[in-house]
């Protein structure tokens, strides 16, 4: 799955410092030099807010010179990095923006949003240029900011195909040139499949991303695209129709069919993209952008039932490594004019901020084994949801759900499975610590259901509180 270069190996390295891992390989990055970063600072700087960030488009270059000289200007809120580069060679920036911009805060979430994965949607891009330049300026005026970052990481990729993007050209707002990568690969069907075998060659941004989401948890994330106005959620594929019988019937069937496909956590699915919808100025009323395009209903839409495809990103976010991915379409124009990015922003603002902090509902905790020591990729499966999420290095996980009473089966190689019943509460997340005992000596015994599982919630400030209490969520028809 990762490439063996040189250059992929200091990558990873450079990537396991913000991890708090010890690497011994020198990091040697040759386009990013921590010294350029004061040189640049002067052109963009203004003298009291930090770095200025125009509603104007930021081409490549501009892009990175706003991140050094974020970076350099709040060294305590964030942390920049490249994950790779693309076809062209173009830097894959993230921004992480939080109190602990560079270390992995233990018990607490890591999220992300990646903009730009289609090169000519190109209103993502900017929108997280401006949600970092919104968090780091109100860190110390608002308190939810201030809340958010102190107990999340948040990772913002602005462009995941900046070569695409290069080629793009303002005003165009149906077209799809620009969308592929520079092979021309779409990198939305460039993912490992659960359903289909994707025989597509992978590229470079998608191989940077498979490491990067492979090497850090990621609890929540958001896809942003263009074209539509619709949070669409897992699963974007489907399991291949009974029916069909040749595969150009099969696929002119199902790009027809609007068959949801409905993943394990179906109702989590629907309420965060709710939340998104809800959010946002407009997204919820459903309104089709434009005459013949499909409405949907509350601003959702599930993946396949609008049009099912292979090798997303979002269902590979999912069932490989247990992180909640939605697609936000977010414009109807793909790459309006510039002048219409304050709206935008105003528009997505909200949505933007109040999706990340859902990765602080449900239940999330520790499992431990009987001296404490945390129990890496111990398995978590919530019953009744065919899922299987796995524990970190640091025995944490993290499970989104909704307000009910639950049943998980914990399971570790060489320890006795355990189950655990809890209750999730709309307003604070559930703390979950869980002892694991060894198989070892138990096997002539009468196993009982050993003790040692916690059970507790921890208060949050108020503005942790979820702004959709609706809990009769219809399933949207479209
Ligand atoms: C849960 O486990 C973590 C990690 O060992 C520990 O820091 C925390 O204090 C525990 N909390 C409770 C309530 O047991
Ligand atoms: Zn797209």
């Amino acid at each position: 799955m990762i490439g063996g270069t040189k250059a992929s190996i200091a990558r990873i390295c450079f990537l396991l410092t913000f991890l708090g891992t010890a690497c011994s390989q020198s990091i040697s990055d040759p386009t990013y030099n921590p010294d350029e970063v004061s040189t640049n600072l002067g052109e963009v700087e203004s003298r009291e807010n930090g770095p200025d960030l125009e509603f104007r488009y930021h081409d490549h270059d501009q892009m990175t010179r706003y991140l050094r000289s974020v970076s350099a200007r709040y060294p305590a809120l964030t942390a920049l990095y490249s994950i790779g580069k693309s076809v062209q060679g173009r830097d894959l920036w993230v921004m992480v923006v939080s109190a602990s911009p560079y270390e992995h805060m233990i018990g607490k979430p890591d999220v992300k949003y990646v903009g730009n994965i289609h090169g000519n949607e190109a209103v993502g891009r900017e929108l997280i240029l401006h949600l970092i330049q919104y968090l780091v300026t109100s860190y110390d005026t608002d308190p939810y900011i201030k809340w958010l970052l102190d107990n999340t990481r948040i990772h913002l990729m602005p462009s995941m195909n900046p070569d695409g993007f290069a080629i793009s050209k303002e005003g165009q707002c149906d077209n799809t040139y620009g969308r592929h990568n520079a092979r021309r690969y779409d990198l939305n069907r460039n993912f490992p499949d659960f359903f289909k075998a994707n025989t597509k060659q992978p590229q470079p941004e998608t191989e940077a991303i498979k490491e990067w989401i492979s090497k850090i948890q990621f609890v929540l994330s958001g896809s942003l695209h263009g074209g539509a106005l619709v949070a669409s959620y897992p699963f974007d594929n489907t399991p291949s129709a009974r029916i069909c019988r040749s595969s150009v019937l099969c696929s002119v069937f199902q790009s027809y069919a609007h068959t949801p496909s409905i993943a394990p956590d179906d109702d989590v699915f629907r309420h965060l993209s709710l939340v998104y919808s809800n959010n946002h100025a407009k997204m919820s009323r459903g309104v089709s952008c434009k005459q013949g395009s499909p409405k949907f209903d509350k601003g959702i839409t599930n993946g396949a039932a609008w049009y099912p495809l292979t090798g997303g990103m979002q269902d590979y976010n999912y069932l490989w490594h247990g992180c909640m991915e939605i697609t936000l379409e977010i414009s109807c124009c793909k790459y309006p004019p510039a002048h219409e990015l304050p709206k935008y922003w105003q528009d997505n603002k909200q949505s933007l901020i109040k999706y990340l902090a859902e990765a602080h509902r449900g239940a999330h905790g520790f499992v431990m084994d009987e001296n404490g020591n945390p129990v890496e990729r111990a398995a978590i499966k919530v019953k009744g949801r065919d899922v299987t999420y796995h524990t970190t290095k640091y025995g944490e996980f993290w499970r989104i759900l909704l307000p009910g009473t639950y049943r998980i089966d914990v399971s570790g190689e060489g320890y006795l499975p355990q189950e655990v019943e809890f209750i999730v509460i709309d307003s604070h997340p559930t703390l979950l610590n869980i002892t694991l005992h060894s198989a070892k000596g138990y096997i002539s015994k009468a196993v009982g259901v050993p003790s040692g599982t916690s059970l507790k919630t921890t208060s949050l400030p108020t503005a942790t509180t979820s702004p959709v209490q609706d809990g009769a969520i219809v399933f949207p028809e479209d």
